[in-house]
């Protein structure tokens, strides 16, 4: 088949949605125009651990205009929902309202309903619960946590390992053996977490921020025993997410089930610390790492055990060796991860989950081999480079890693590295230069679309996939345009909307792939019928021409030198519009993966699953200084390669990994959640204490594009790259104050205190 002219992808178009975000036209779900809401705010719990022992609602139901409160006494009938890592969808497995028991800080104990935002509040405050206390267990290592080997509670799991590692460590001549933690985080999106229901005719409307609309219509639909035809969600635009929308959490069926009780639409906005407690977050992690080499870099060895922390109830992990462990030519590898189980809420994904805490470990500990051995730092990692699972020797379809660390290395200036920690100085500040690998899975997922073309040669394409800052509208606008050999104004993108044909979770950087996959089928179905009509009519100057010699371009069909009007094929059929509804499914899933996502669960493929490994790679490098005297830290410079197969708009890209790469500064300087010990509450919980950078702590970030074609991920070639660009990072920057400093932290975030020794 012709394939058409690329006008519109691989170019750095903006954004469709650009204009709306920066005028405040774009509506974010809490800003839904509903008739006649009532205003909710959360209550929630003051201790981590306990049972309710009263909850005494007098001084509340007397604010004037109070309408309901909901507590666990009254409104304890959402059924049970599996969790997200169990094929459900929910974000925990603690029923909202459910029971008197107090699992976390922070738990959901009461919705309070009044006329106003303010009622609400004020009520909200005049709720008093009393509880039986227990002293929580805060943290890893703490007395009261409760470890588990992740293959001991689930069967689906697989501790990556083959060889005798813990032999060849033993005979290797030059060992690394080292532990690294990093802290709890938080999302932090700035939009707040919000949920508006509203009821007509027993259906029900819920407008909220959502990476899965599937998910969540078919979730609560389970939690309140409902049709799941009979549930619209939508979610047009979010303002940040990063994970945290992903699963389906507490909030959203007892807003519901407030609206239904009250026969009124309920709005909640909760508020900025509650977000903390009542969605999820990157749990803590630990990490033994043992590396063992032969004298000229070759790694013989690599062991490494984690521990993670989770709820009470629930075994969340994120299980990262599944990455690390196929990074290099290993001669043999030993891992197992752990779960912690302690009274805090359950953790969740947030922006690559697996590879952040794992790779920040493992790139940190091949930075230490480096010095042990007196080996360049991306010499080490060219000479345990890898185009294979070195356990099985599954082939990775593309990986350019090498091609990166050179592309960076030349634009960073590392040549004119000194390797000596220490050695490089500006005045009163140490300089250090570190890199690290970047590298995320190459997922997709089971989509469906809705395209429909009419002869006035305008388009339109309906997928609920989710526009999460990313750029979503404008790549799935530009495969479609580009498909159909439109200009991009003459396409109309939909999205978030569970109206609309399923998409996937913004997952695991699948949407690109997924979505678009769906989109140029139906292109392609559309071109097809456009293509027979035209050579069907002897007025056409395509007429008994080969389908496969015919094209769209310029809104015309063409064929060589002739070509017609849209307007004579659509005479031809006799119809105004074509439209097609087409599902997609990669080729290495079943049928049912895309009954389940209908369902509402996640059916991903790629990555390190299947018979090849699929990966996205880039190398980064930053340059720390750091002062001689007062230590203070700063990250004047960053740059990153990277190769992610077919970029299809590299200005959003771009904005991607840029965006990724200070992520990294920040969760590699700044960011930790604080827990006070005692409690185990979370201490920070508000923008002004929970450190990120600002403009002066990030000042010049390079992105830089490898080239790479790789036919066999998915039909477009895209490896996705959302979650490729802050994974490094970590690594990199710590590696860096190593080599300004000579100080080796081993524990994020690195703040002055940790250099002071
Ligand atoms: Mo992303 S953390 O896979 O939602």
């Amino acid at each position: 088949m012709a394939t058409a002219p690329a006008n519109n992808m691989g170019k750095p178009l903006p954004r469709l949605d650009g204009r709306l975000k920066v005028t405040g036209a774009a509506r974010y779900p809490s800003d839904a125009a509903v008739a006649n809401p009532a205003f909710a705010c959360l209550v929630t719990s003051s201790i981590a651990r306990g049972v309710i022992r009263a909850i005494r609602l007098d001084a509340a139901r007397a604010v004037p205009g109070l309408l309901d409160i909901l507590t666990f006494q009254n409104a304890n009938e959402i059924r049970p929902l599996k969790t997200f890592s169990e094929g459900g969808q929910a974000a925990s497995s603690i029923a909202p309202l459910g029971a008197p028991k107090i699992w976390h800080d922070g738990q959901i104990v009461a919705l309070v309903v009044a006329e106003t935002f303010e009622a609400a509040s004020e009520a909200a405050q005049k709720v008093i619960v009393e509880y039986d206390e227990e002293r929580p267990t805060p943290t890893l290592g703490a007395p009261g946590a409760e470890v588990q080997a992740v293959a001991d509670v689930s069967k689906a799991h697989k501790d990556p390992g083959f060889g005798d590692a813990a032999a060849a460590y033993e005979a290797a001549p030059v060992k690394i053996d080292a532990e690294y933690s990093t802290p709890t985080q938080h999302h932090n999106p700035m939009e707040l977490f919000s949920t508006t229901c509203l009821w007509a005719d027993g259906k029900l409307t819920i407008h909220e921020p959502s990476q899965f609309v599937y998910g969540v219509k078919n979730g609560v639909a389970t939690q309140l025993g409902m049709n799941p035809d009979d549930i619209r969600v939508e979610s047009r635009y979010i303002g940040g997410a990063f994970g945290s929308k992903g699963s389906l959490t507490a909030r959203t069926a007892i807003v519901a089930l407030a609206a239904k009780r009250l026969g009124r639409p309920v709005k909640l906005v909760a508020a900025r610390d509650q977000g903390f407690t009542i969605a999820t977050y990157r749990a803590e992690t630990l990490h033994k790492v043992n590396l063992g080499a032969d004298r000229g870099g070759r790694l013989l060895a690599y062991l490494h055990e984690a521990f993670e922390l989770t709820s009470r109830p629930d075994n969340y992990n994120v299980s990262g060796t599944t990455s690390t462990a196929v990074m290099y030519n290993y001669g043999a590898v030993a891992t197992k991860v752990n779960i912690v189980h302690a009274d805090r809420n359950t953790p969740g994904f947030m922006r690559s989950p697996p590879e952040v805490p794992y790779m920040y470990a493992l790139e940190s500990a091949i930075d230490e081999l480096a010095y042990a051995l007196k080996m360049d730092p991306v010499e080490l990692r060219r000479v345990n480079d890898t185009m294979k699972d070195p356990a099985d020797g599954r082939p990775y379809t593309s990986r350019s890693l090498m091609q990166c660390f050179d592309r960076a290395a030349a634009a960073f200036g590392w040549d004119r590295r000194s390797p000596q920690p220490g050695s490089m100085r500006d005045g009163d500040w140490l300089i250090g230069w570190g890199c690290a690998t970047a590298c995320y899975p190459t997922q997709i997922a089971p989509a469906a679309a809705r395209v429909s073309l009419a002869r006035d040669g305008s388009a339109r394409v309906q997928i609920a996939a989710h526009e999460i800052g990313t750029g979503a509208y404008t790549v799935i606008g530009q495969a479609a345009a580009d498909r159909l050999g439109l200009d991009i104004e003459r396409v109309t993108v939909e999205l978030g909307d569970t109206a609309l044909p399923p998409g996937p979770v913004a997952g695991g950087s699948n949407t690109t792939a997924s979505a678009t996959s769906a989109v140029v089928k139906a292109c392609d179905a559309i071109r097809e019928k456009l293509f027979r009509a035209a050579i069907a009519s002897n007025e056409s100057p395509l007429a008994g021409k080969p389908v496969a010699a015919l094209d769209l371009a310029g809104g015309r069909i063409v064929a060589g030198e002739a070509s017609e009007a849209l307007e004579a094929a659509f005479k031809v059929l006799g119809q105004a519009t074509i439209e097609e509804y087409v599902e997609s499914i990669p080729l290495s899933l079943s049928p049912e993966a895309m009954e389940k996502l209908y369902q509402g669960r996640v059916a991903l493929a790629g990555g390190p699953k299947g018979d090849r490994l699929m990966f996205a790679f880039g190398a980064e490098f930053v340059e720390a200084r750091v002062h001689a005297r007062t230590r203070e830290i700063r990250v004047p410079r960053a740059v990153g390669a990277f190769a992610a197969g077919h970029i299809m708009n590299p200005r959003t890209a771009h904005s991607q990994l840029m965006g990724g790469m200070i992520w990294g500064v920040s969760s590699a300087l700044h960011e930790a959640t604080e827990i006070d010990e005692r409690t185990a509450r979370y201490v920070n919980d508000n923008l002004a204490d929970y450190l990120i950078p600002v403009n002066a702590d990030v000042q010049t970030v390079d992105v830089l594009f490898v080239p790479e074609i790789d036919r066999d991920i998915n039909p477009l070639g895209v490896k996705g790259l959302g979650e490729l660009g802050n994974v490094g990072t970590n690594a990199a920057v710590a590696n860096a104050v190593y080599h300004a400093t000579g100080v080796r932290v081993r524990d994020l975030p690195i703040r002055i205190e940790k250099l002071l020794v």
